[in-house]
């Protein structure tokens, strides 16, 4: 198959929450270019009908592939679990054939058997995340024998949204949020939403020490150049890497939220899906 020329990759998330990924994947496949989209003007998705985040999906994927990219991650657990699958069996091979979007439910289920036998595993996501079953059944596609537990986490993303991640409100609802969780005695604690990365530290304190706390970022980095790996047709790497944010909400706000998080200036342009 012929190398494909500029191989740029699309990530996508509601908001905030997927710069926690892009972060990780840049450190581990710097060689790219990326465009980075946050629909924030529409963020969250947790609460939405299932058709809405299809829809808003569907656009975001659209939109990317129009920019040029050859690769889109869903770097949101909320359209990963609900409209990944259709996107890939009923959209993809229709409008985009050898195009493909990933997600990041299976990278984290594997990463969580690749720790070792486990009995129990909590799931910490968005209402819409935690109603799809998505972590249970792909868990049990794996390794019937673990029990996963979930809670809703919905208040999460609103507050990170308006960056009221260090705020005692945050901490006191996180513990609301855990203390069914913990009386599970979880081996390992999934953060099934991208956002939640930005509460590592606050989360891990509400679990006993030896408690594995699993975010995103890490896990689907290593996963994508994994897969680059076994698509070696993808091997283009651009000489000059580009890095574009785009947001469909306020720019400057995105571009504050992301020097937080990524330890650098950054300049975003809002861009409008429909
Ligand atoms: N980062 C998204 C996720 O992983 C956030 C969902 C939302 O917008 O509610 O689920």
């Amino acid at each position: 198959m012929a190398l494909i020329a500029n191989f740029m990759i699309g990530i996508f998330d509601s908001g905030y929450g997927g710069l926690t990924v892009f972060k990780e994947i840049e450190k581990t496949l710097p060689q790219y270019d990326y465009i980075y989209l946050g629909d924030n003007a529409r963020a969250p998705y947790g609460d939405l009908s299932q058709e809405l985040i299809y829809n808003y999906s569907r656009q975001a994927v659209d939109f990317l592939f129009a920019q040029g990219c050859e690769l889109i991650i869903f770097a949101c657990n909320t359209a990963s679990a609900t409209a990944l699958r259709r996107l890939q069996q009923e959209y993809l091979p229709v409008k985009y054939p050898g195009k493909n979007v990933l997600g990041v439910i299976r990278p984290m289920v594997e990463a969580v058997l690749e720790l070792g036998p486990k009995k129990v595993v909590a799931v910490m996501g968005t209402k819409s995340t935690v109603d799809s079953g998505a972590y249970i059944n792909e868990f049990a596609n794996l390794d019937k024998s673990i029990k996963v537990v979930q809670e809703a986490c919905p208040l999460l993303v609103p507050l990170i949204e308006a960056s009221k991640e260090k705020e005692p409100q945050t901490k006191e609802i996180l513990k609301v949020y855990t203390n069914d969780l913990k009386q599970c005695n979880p081996e390992v604690v999934v953060l099934g939403c991208t956002h939640y990365g930005w509460l590592w530290e606050e989360i891990k304190n509400n679990f006993s020490p030896e408690t594995i706390v699993l975010e995103s970022g890490q896990v689907v980095a290593k996963k994508l150049f994994q897969y680059l790996q076994r698509h070696p047709h993808y091997a283009q790497i651009s000489d000059n890497p580009s890095r574009i944010f785009l947001t469909s909400g306020n720019n400057k706000k995105f571009d504050l939220a992301a020097k937080k998080f990524l330890g650098r200036e950054i300049k975003s342009q809002t861009v409008k899906l429909n």
